[in-house]
């Protein structure tokens, strides 16, 4: 499998290429009329405006990626897992056709709040549920599930899981996947910053991703945070949160 490391520069270096590539044409009288010329302008300029808008995106994460400090006001706030994996869905549902997609919440209602950012967690599932979407090719099942784990701290770890029933992920490429612009998909679909972006902002919320997948068994992103406040139940019973 090929593993295309995409930046900024190639971003740029293609949009280059295709400056000049119209140029020689241009210069060559290769197109027969104006209205050709104009036509293969206009395509030009699509494209490269498309570019620029990719390469705007990873500048964005980049900086994002490249701050482990915490950096925005509501980091380490409360927030609900099941409201932001609804939200998250629900934007995905309105760009992707999920007819063949199913997408199992299995986060109780009861779940105590967590402590990250509301827009942190947000973008940590909209890059973990657009990768599960990717890898699955929009089919397949994608399914949340949320646990506490008790240790002899006061309060509980909070352990969250996003799994996949899409191809998995063979081990050579496990250990990689976190490093900035490892990618295995084209310039089109992948930048290579999604899981390292991911990663950060769980750290600057106190927070960690791990993955764990088999090459044909799916695979499944574990990220673990504090709890924000115990409920009643969470007092009771640790078992009380299945749903
Ligand atoms: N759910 C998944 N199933 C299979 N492969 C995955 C999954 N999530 C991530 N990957 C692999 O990890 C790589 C890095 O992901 P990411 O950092 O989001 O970058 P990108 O999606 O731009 O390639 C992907 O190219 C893909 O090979
Ligand atoms: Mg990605």
């Amino acid at each position: 499998m090929l593993h295309l490391q995409h930046n900024v520069v190639s971003i740029l270096c293609t949009i280059k290429g295709m400056i000049e590539c119209h140029g020689m044409k241009t210069k060559e009288n290769l197109f027969r009329t104006r209205e050709e010329a104009l036509k293969h302008a206009r395509s030009v300029m699509k494209r490269i405006y498309h570019q620029a808008d990719r390469a705007l995106l990873i500048t964005k994460h980049i900086s994002v990626a490249m701050k482990a400090e915490p950096d925005s006001d509501d980091c380490g706030s409360e927030v609900s897992v099941k409201d932001v994996w609804r939200e998250v869905v629900d934007t995905f549902k309105r760009r992707y056709s999920f007819e063949s997609l199913e997408v199992l919440d299995h986060v109780s209602a009861e779940y105590p709040p967590i402590r990250c950012s509301h827009n942190d967690l947000m973008e940590i599932f909209y890059i973990l549920v657009e990768n599960a979407v990717q890898a699955m090719n929009q089919k397949g099942k994608l399914i949340i599930r949320a646990n506490l784990q008790f240790s002899k701290e006061d309060y509980p770890l909070a352990v969250i899981t996003v799994s996949d029933t899409g191809p998995g992920i063979p081990e050579d490429i496990l250990s990689r996947l976190f490093e900035p612009f490892f990618t295995t998909k084209s310039l089109e679909e992948g930048s290579g910053l999604g899981l390292c972006l991911v990663k950060n902002l769980a750290k600057r919320n106190g927070g960690s991703v791990t993955a764990s997948s088999f090459k044909g068994c799916g695979t499944t992103f574990t990220l673990s945070f504090s709890v924000a406040r115990l409920g009643r139940m969470e007092k009771q019973s640790p078992l009380a949160y299945a749903a």
